[in-house]
């Protein structure tokens, strides 16, 4: 029935168009590269949120493992208090870095233990400290690492879980590793994820590799797109809209040309 059509023809169009801008994963570029393993993560799709048991394990990971060479400077840690972290919590993770300030009323900069306001700490003071630590390469910076990357969290989820050893006739240059899912495959960053229990998780969760690796790349999905929730929720709001007003448009048209036939 023409009536039933319209609609049904509304919310195909709605559905194409939530798809395109809300659910659809960036697709990697089809350029030789390896196509990346599916993950399922909870903030994909039209109705997609952060678990935030994972996003706070992944900040835990980030904290004990790749912030040792990573800084990730636009983020607070009363940021944190989005993912569900108590002020005490907040205020107690912020103490345990020291914070350059200053000047002091004697004109000289000092130490002082971390604020919640404070940016999260950055490992080295500049990029020839990080690129000397690190065999010439320079660690990015990891606040919006899944933006910046296209595959977003898939991309961090297998490069963390592509370390293999080189195939025949591939030869490292000195101090790289070999990855599947690097672009080149030659990678400056040791495999950060290698072992199970290589963080002691407090809620009970298994610590595998596996596990580490979703809750990092997680946690670094919140980190780069916290209105994540509130665009998709806006989102599924305007398909809403659009199928009552498509309806509603389609009930006056017959109305209104009910006697011209
Ligand atoms: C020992 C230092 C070190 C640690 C620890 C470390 N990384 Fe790295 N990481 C690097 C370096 C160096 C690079 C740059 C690699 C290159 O360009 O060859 C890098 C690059 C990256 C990249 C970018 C890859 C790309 O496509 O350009 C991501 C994502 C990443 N690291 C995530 C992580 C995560 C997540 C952790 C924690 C689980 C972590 N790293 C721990 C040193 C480290």
């Amino acid at each position: 029935m023409p009536v039933k059509a319209t609609l049904k023809a509304i919310a195909v169009a709605a559905g194409l168009l939530a798809g395109a801008g809300l659910g659809a994963l960036p697709a990697r570029a089809a350029g030789g590269e390896t196509a990346l393993p599916h993950v399922n993560f909870s903030f994909d799709g039209l109705f997609g949120h952060f678990d935030r048991a994972s996003a706070q394990r992944g900040f835990q990971v980030y904290k004990e493992v790749c912030s040792n060479c990573h800084s990730m400077h636009l983020l607070s840690y009363r940021n944190l208090r989005e993912l569900g972290l108590s002020e005490a919590q907040v205020r107690g993770i912020a103490a345990t870095v020291q914070v350059k300030d200053g000047p002091n009323d004697e004109g000289e900069m000092f130490e002082r233990p971390g604020r919640p306001s404070d940016r999260f700490h950055s490992p080295f003071p500049n990029e020839q400290a990080a690129r000397a630590a690190n065999n010439g390469a320079l660690p990015p910076d990891l606040s919006l690492i899944t933006k910046a990357r296209e595959g977003g969290a898939q991309y961090v989820h297998a490069l963390l879980t592509g370390y293999e050893d080189p195939p025949a006739g591939v030869t490292l240059m000195p101090g790289m590793n070999y990855n599947k899912y690097f672009p080149g495959h030659q990678i400056a960053m040791a495999q950060p994820l290698s072992a199970e229990g290589q963080v002691e998780y407090t809620d009970g969760t298994k610590p595998t590799v596996e596990q580490m690796v979703e809750d990092v790349a997680q946690f670094l999905t919140w980190a780069a797109e916290p209105e994540l929730e509130q665009r998709k929720a806006m989102g599924v709001k305007m398909v809403l809209f659009l199928v009552i007003l498509g309806g509603l448009a389609y009930a006056v048209k017959r109305k209104v040309w009910a006697d011209v036939h």
